[in-house]
């Protein structure tokens, strides 16, 4: 036999004193145990088969406000009736319904069950009673239901039950369901009782003073199911996003790297031309660029800087290329653009730090003129980088993305010849997703052109390296769509739980 808890022996103390067998609601009062007690312990007396539960549906039948209010002063129709046989039995409508004091939204109603119960006729305006009946089963029951509050239908007469429909019809009465449980004492039940049950108080929390006076060894401590489902909690906690953020952000300290941060709104100038992309390259059409009509115009940096560039794009200036072979047009450079890639702000800080080494990286928002759907977004995130030493190659560089990925949890990396107009070579990184089975696209990188450096006086070779982070952040809370990363779907931002790997 288990051991029995408090409420469950007060449970069945009070069903000893109740006979054996009781509603709840008696339980709940002979116990002094709240209801929600009385059902836990109803649980577990249940499956130790020391009682069984019957469970009967009530319905339960009671007044509306309308209905109320007709129950105490009578129904509309008996009413004008009552006044009407007082004014002798015929007398015009309007004379009855003052006589009846009778309040005029009321009156169709009346005179229509006035009618229809055959009590009484109306003929041009003139009302003439029928008979005098007595009380009809619906006025019995709305007497009835002045003294209770509710009555249970099912213990009705038939004739009371049938009124029923009538009166709801009319929204003088409402019905509600109840499920009426009932506890009974199994013969295991009675057993135990009869060997006497002395309640033995329950300590639910251990105090400072029960354990200093070791008085914990003499009381009964509650036991607790500690496999019972509790309530959820939602604490609040930061945005997944910024957690990987934050992760990232991390990864890079840890290798060495500082943050850098750069500005948002930049001039073509940094955005594009200081990375060899010619002024007539198709990502700098509007189609792909955000530009800023207020103010439109930036500021170029010193003139010495802007020839070099200006003499790379037409010519090659010393480089020892042939540039891009078209004139150079400082306005088109001085225009002002959301940022399309936080390569802007790598290049502008090496421009500034042309010592090295530098080893540097960011986090930041980009933007780009893109429809949104479940893969784009127009305004997202970059993680950008560069390393300038004296000796860095390809294999560092190589070397370096695969080690954050593995920080990151992705072990399977690939890199692929790719293409961009500021890097050569150019490489393209992909990694295994173990759970899509697939290898994904994250980053394109390279070692920055002659036509890049030279203009800006940098002498060393510069690994860059730069990539969208939603699409790292779907790979990694195993999202398809982007835009929920930013719906503030509260759901989901609860469901994503704290820990990431
Ligand atoms: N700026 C490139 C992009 O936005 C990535 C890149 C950065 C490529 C640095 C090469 C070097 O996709």
């Amino acid at each position: 036999m288990p051991e029995l808890r408090e409420n469950e022996q007060k449970t069945l103390l009070a069903l000893e004193k109740l006979k054996g067998r009781a509603p709840v609601n008696q339980i709940v009062q002979i116990s002094g145990l709240a209801h929600a007690a009385v059902m836990r312990a109803v649980l577990s007396l249940t499956e130790n088969k020391l009682i069984v539960t019957y469970e009967q549906k009530q319905t339960l039948v009671f007044l509306s406000e309308e209905g109320n209010y007709h129950a105490t002063k009578g129904l509309p129709e008996r009413r004008l009736l009552n006044s009407l046989t007082k004014l002798g039995g015929e007398a015009k409508v309007n004379s009855v319904v003052e006589e009846a004091d009778l309040e005029k939204k009321f009156l169709s109603v009346a005179l229509g069950w006035l009618n229809r119960k055959g009590w009484a006729t109306i003929q041009q305006g003139t009302l003439k009673s029928l008979k005098e009946p007595s009380l009809g089963d619906d006025e019995k029951l709305l007497q009835l239901l002045t003294k209770k509050s509710s009555l249970i239908v099912e213990e009705l007469s038939p004739e009371l039950q049938k009124s029923i429909s009538v009166l709801k019809g009319r929204k003088l009465v409402e019905i509600k369901e109840k499920t009426l449980r009932e506890l009974e004492l199994t013969d295991d039940g009675w057993t135990l009782v009869k060997k006497g049950i002395t309640v033995q108080e329950e300590i639910s929390q251990l105090t400072p003073e029960l354990i200093r006076t070791g008085n914990w060894r003499n009381v009964k401590l509650r036991r607790f199911d500690v496999t019972a489902p509790g309530p959820v909690s939602y604490p609040g906690k930061i945005h997944p996003v910024q957690q990987i953020i934050q992760h990232a952000k991390e990864i890079f300290l840890e290798m060495g790297f500082t943050e850098i941060r750069g500005d948002m709104v930049e001039t073509a100038f940094w955005n594009f031309d200081a990375l060899f992309q010619p002024q007539d390259h198709p990502a700098r059409d509007m189609v792909d660029t955000f530009y800023l009509s207020k103010p439109n115009q930036g500021k170029l940096p010193e003139k010495a800087v802007v020839d070099a560039v200006a003499k790379t794009h037409e010519n090659g200036w010393t480089t020892g290329s042939r540039g891009w072979e078209y004139s150079w047009s400082p306005e088109e450079a001085k225009r002002l653009v959301l940022r399309t890639h936080t390569t802007a702000t790598t290049i502008r800080y090496l421009t500034e730090h042309k010592e090295p080494p530098v080893k540097v990286f960011s986090v930041d928002r980009v933007y780009r003129n893109e429809k949104l759907d479940y893969k784009h977004l127009a305004e997202f995130h970059q993680i950008e980088g560069i390393i300038m030493d004296r000796k860095v190659t390809l294999r560092d560089l190589m070397g370096t993305l695969k080690e954050f990925y593995q920080k990151l949890g992705l072990e399977k990396v690939q890199f692929w010849p790719s293409y961009f107009p500021y890097t050569e070579p150019s490489l393209q990184s992909t990694v295994y997703v173990p759970e899509l089975k697939t290898w994904v696209e994250l980053c394109g990188m390279g070692i920055f052109r002659p036509e890049v450096l030279a203009p800006l006086g940098v002498k060393h070779p510069v690994l860059a390296w730069g990539g969208g982070l939603e699409r790292l952040i779907l790979l990694k809370l195993g999202i398809e769509d982007i835009r929920l990363l930013y719906k503030n779907d509260l759901g989901w931002i609860r469901r994503t739980p704290v820990c990431q790997r």
